[in-house]
């Protein structure tokens, strides 16, 4: 019997799903879709608003025709925090623990007794060797984030059996845990934020997220030319950075928020090889909706120096020949969901 797991992802402007069968060593993508999330989504304070989107999410559910219960989801970088932790000596795994906890008190603005803790052993020192040092990244949920995405999943009548960061899931359905693959910067531009990470042998090792992201993207279009914000979208869908479009008109009224990503990308960057030297990130994964501007990759390259991908997380999966074209439209903006149905239990 196939083992059949799910993903769930409640972005600000679109909820998705992915569904996938795990038989053996290889996965096959069972359903996926999306819908539109009700303003403010998440972000929503009120029990109509949060109420809004549990019934999206299962109108999704059965459009989709998903019946399991038990789902996977994904905090948002920007209601988290984490951090890489990488002084520590040889520590046996109560002694981690602890001084995990101590650390963690360092690089969170509220109390601990307030957020959950959960950590990935990066690099674990050797007892023998007084040089080494263990490496951590340590991720911290608000338990009142987390129990907000617990309430709207009950409403919905779901249940999360994992509950990770969306980063995380990124870069499982990007780069998976492949010793091999270069070192890369994933840049997931969302709606209201975008997030990056420097990933290397598989792992996360500096995260950042920015509240610069789609949406800007379109209000510095709309008020650029005086439009609604519908046709600002449409513009940026269409036109993006090209160039030579319109005379350059959108493209000059997108650089300068273009250029605050790009920015923050080359810092994050800087910062990761300035702490390991000997490990130059090769590439950049442009992930999340705003991956398909036109003229993105070029644009990015450029700015970075770097080559540039379109994020592919389907790359790994089975799938049918009818439906390969069909998810390639928009591959990048599953990222997140399929990441979390990746996600072993
Ligand atoms: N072809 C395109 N060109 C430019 N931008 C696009 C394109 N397609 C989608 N987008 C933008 O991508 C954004 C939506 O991306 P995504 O679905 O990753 O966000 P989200 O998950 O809903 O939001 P968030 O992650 O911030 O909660 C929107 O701002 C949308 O305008
Ligand atoms: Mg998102």
């Amino acid at each position: 019997m196939a083992k059949i797991s799910v993903g769930l992802d409640i972005g600000f402007s679109s909820i998705k799903v992915v569904s996938l069968a795990k038989e053996g060593d290889q996965t096959r993508l069972v359903s996926l879709g999306s819908i539109p999330c009700p303003q403010p989504g998440m972000l929503s304070d009120s029990e109509i608003g949060l109420q809004a989107v549990s019934t999206s999410i299962k109108k999704l559910f059965e459009a989709t025709h998903i019946e399991q219960k038990e789902i996977n989801i994904a905090l948002p970088e920007s209601k988290v925090f984490t951090r890489v932790i990488d002084d520590l000596p040889y520590l046996t795994d109560n002694e981690l623990a602890q001084a995990i906890r101590y650390a963690a008190e360092e690089f969170i603005p509220m109390p601990i007794a307030e957020v959950n803790l959960n950590w990935q052993v990066l690099f674990r020192a050797d007892g023998k060797n007084k040089n080494t040092r263990t490496i951590v990244l340590v991720v911290a949920s608000p338990k009142n984030a987390v129990e907000k995405y617990i309430k709207v999943l009950n409403m919905a009548n779901l249940h999360p059996k994992i509950l990770e960061t969306e980063i995380i899931a990124v870069t499982r359905s990007l780069v998976g845990n492949n010793p091999f693959s270069p070192s890369s910067l994933i840049v997931q531009l969302g709606a209201t934020t975008t997030d990056f990470a420097t990933v290397s042998k598989g792992l996360i090792w500096l995260t950042r997220s920015i509240s610069t992201g789609g949406i800007a993207l379109t209000r510095s279009l709309a008020q650029h030319f005086n439009f609604e914000l519908t046709q600002a979208e449409e513009y940026k869908k269409v036109y993006g950075l090209l160039e030579d479009q319109l005379e350059g008109k959108v493209f000059e009224a997108l650089k300068p928020i273009i250029d605050i990503i790009a920015g923050e990308g080359r810092r994050v960057i800087q910062s990761f090889e300035a702490k390991y030297p000997q490990d130059p990130i090769k590439r950049v994964v442009l992930s999340g909706g705003g991956a398909k501007m036109p003229g993105f990759v070029i644009y990015l390259a450029n700015a970075l120096g770097l080559e540039v991908q379109e994020a592919d997380p389907w790359y790994a999966i089975a799938k049918d020949k009818a439906s390969v074209s069909k998810l390639a439209q928009d591959a990048p903006s599953y990222s997140v969901a399929v990441g979390l149905a990746l996600r072993e239990d």
